[in-house]
């Protein structure tokens, strides 16, 4: 178990900082190569109600359905992953305090998604071996054209798609 010391707390925010500037609606720690235990998320609206959760166990997961899902380690790719529809989860609090909390909708989709970063799995991990191919083939061009300065548009434009990620339209960066 994570016991919550000053340098989680800074962790926590410190991915909160990153996801608010990405304009990311989740992300976990193992995103920013720390591994340690550590989600943090923000499904409203206003981008006013930071969560964080340490050390996430699921302890109740129940129905099934799709929702569009995108990654802030995969830039650029949506696609629907089937997952629970209501959750229960069990964490610390920044408190250090434990705290259960049930979610679906979105939320449910965000915690799962950021739960599995933990675990080292991408949500394309989820999708066909042909589908990966399309996504592997595409991001790896994106890579090359970066790289040889070809698109220099390339990071305007993946800024802007992620602007548009927020919770307001159903594509969440997570
Ligand atoms: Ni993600």
């Amino acid at each position: 178990m994570e016991s919550v010391d000053d340098a989680v707390r800074q962790l926590a925010a410190d991915l909160l900082e990153t996801m608010y500037a990405a304009k990311g609606v989740g992300l976990a720690a193992t995103q920013v190569d720390v591994h340690r235990r550590v989600i943090v998320l923000d499904v409203s609206e206003e981008r006013n109600q930071p969560m964080v959760f340490i050390n996430p166990e699921l302890l109740k997961a129940e129905g099934r359905g799709p929702g569009e899902e995108g990654c802030l380690s995969v830039p650029d790719v949506f696609e629907k992953v089937q997952r629970a529809t209501h959750i229960r989860v069990r964490a610390l609090g920044r408190d250090g305090e434990p705290f259960e909390m049930d979610a679906d909708g979105l939320l449910a989709v965000c915690i799962q998604h950021e739960m599995d970063h933990l675990e080292g799995k991408l949500f394309v991990d989820y999708l066909s071996e042909l589908k990966r191919q399309l996504i592997r083939r595409r991001l790896e061009k994106e890579r090359k054209q970066r790289s040889t300065g070809r698109d220099t548009h390339a990071s305007a434009r993946s800024t802007a798609t992620s602007g548009a990620a927020t919770p307001g339209n159903s594509r969440p960066a997570l």
